[in-house]
């Protein structure tokens, strides 16, 4: 069965996630569920860190950025090379590596908009006055393809974009393979945004959307208050008390307002806004604010789960979480208070995908039906206009043909 690699590195900028899969496709062509084999996680160095994060708040310059896509690349294809070592695999074994960059910027799209747009007007008037999405994603795939020597698939979200779609969440296309054989399912992914989504047999039916913040307010809080990374377990937000004036004040965020399909950025709930409100709060104690900047996350999955999965009629019994936040046992717990009776909330283990792994298993099956032309997009549950073929292929240097007779230097 062949071999892919999937690699992540999400809006919590925590690491970058490897994965090893083995998948395949059935007799129709349509691609089964893969299998997992094994996972790793590198640190981004220091340095590259520090440039990310100035290019997040736009401080870094575009001659910077241009240096920093082919560093990113570097660093993912280190991460590739080290799950490779480990498993005594070459370039050549592999099918494909599938990732979709660092995220730096994104907009999302202005639906009312792009539905003004005039047949006939000049193309680029949709990005400059109807409102079409747009986002960046760096780490070269030239130098991906060129250092581990496999063919990559990158960059899944521009042709989602240029159909109208939100290209995020892109988690769907994965859920509907793995979910389309069995009862329609819901999932939630818990990253530094949180998104939710409900796959089955008929892609006319599914969602996909993010339902606001979900780690990225409790770990920019932990960095300030304790100077940590993140609430381990959620242990700190287990002595708190939740503030219901903040909790309310925090469901206001215009982001709640938007319909789906609907996409947030970090900015969304970034540093300013995070920073504003814990300025205002600031006579609560720790506990209290990290309990309730939890609460805040779980209000804002589980009523994004009633405001839009409940009406789809679908009878979906099961809520299967990712993410990283999955190990904050504080959130776990608040979302399965919230949630509608009837519906469970479970870990991703339960379908055999460790939690922390399922975005960069998500981007190896992506990549792997990218390669053979397959849509792998879900127009209905994205808001693009038609079916699509997610990311952009580059070839490595082993499959260079140099004549007819392939790789001789002289005929
Ligand atoms: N043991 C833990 N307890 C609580 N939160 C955790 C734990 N481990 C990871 N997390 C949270 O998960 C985040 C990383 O999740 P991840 O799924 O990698 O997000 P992203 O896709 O945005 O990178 C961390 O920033 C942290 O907030
Ligand atoms: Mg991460």
């Amino acid at each position: 069965m062949p071999y892919a690699i999937g690699l992540n590195s999400g809006s919590s900028f925590d690491g970058v996630d490897a994965v090893l899969i083995e998948i395949n496709q059935a007799e129709d062509g349509s691609v089964l569920p893969p299998k997992y084999i094994d996972g790793l996680s590198i640190d981004w160095p220091e340095e590259i860190q520090k440039q990310v994060l100035a290019a997040f708040d736009d401080t870094l310059g575009i001659f910077k950025l241009t240096r920093l896509n082919y560093i990113c690349g570097a660093v993912f294809a280190q991460a590739a090379m080290e799950l490779m070592a480990k498993h005594n695999l070459k370039g050549e074994d592999l099918d494909v590596i599938g990732y979709d960059g660092q995220t730096i910027y994104q907009e999302p799209p202005e639906h009312e908009q792009m539905a003004k747009y005039p047949e006939g007007e000049p193309f680029y008037k949709m990005w400059t006055e109807y409102g079409y999405p747009c986002g960046l994603q760096i780490g070269e795939p030239g130098v991906v393809a060129v250092l581990t020597d496999a063919p990559v698939v990158t960059q899944f979200r521009s042709v989602d974009h240029a159909l109208q779609g939100t290209g995020a969440p892109l988690m769907q296309y994965f859920d509907y393979v793995m979910f389309r054989h069995t009862e329609p399912t819901a999932t939630l992914n818990i990253g530094g945004i949180s998104n939710c989504h409900v796959a089955c047999a008929d892609r006319s039916r599914m969602k996909a959307f993010d339902c606001g913040p979900g780690n990225v307010m409790i770990d920019a809080a932990m960095r300030k208050f304790y100077g940590k990374g993140y609430d381990k377990d959620g242990e700190v937000a287990a002595k708190g008390t939740i503030n219901q004036t903040m909790l309310d004040e925090l469901l206001q965020h215009p982001f709640f307002k938007r319909d789906i399909p609907r996409c947030a950025w970090r900015l969304d709930f970034g540093a300013e806004y995070t920073e504003s409100m814990l300025e205002k709060y600031s006579n609560l104690s720790h506990e209290d604010i990290l309990a309730t900047l939890t609460a805040f996350t779980a209000e804002a999955i589980t009523r994004a789960f009633k405001q839009f999965i409940v009406p789809t009629g679908l009878p979906v019994k099961r809520l299967i979480a990712s993410g990283g936040g999955v190990r904050n046992k504080t959130m776990m717990k608040m979302i399965a208070e919230r949630l509608p009776e009837g519906v469970k909330l479970e870990s991703s283990d339960v379908i055999g995908v460790p939690p922390q792994y399922k975005e960069a298993i998500k981007f190896a099956t992506i990549a792997f039906s990218t390669k053979r032309s397959i849509g792998d997009n879900i127009p209905d549950a994205c808001g693009a206009k038609k079916f699509g073929i997610l990311g952009k292929l580059v070839l490595p240097p082993h499959q260079a043909k140099l004549t007819q007779k392939q790789n001789k230097l002289v005929d």
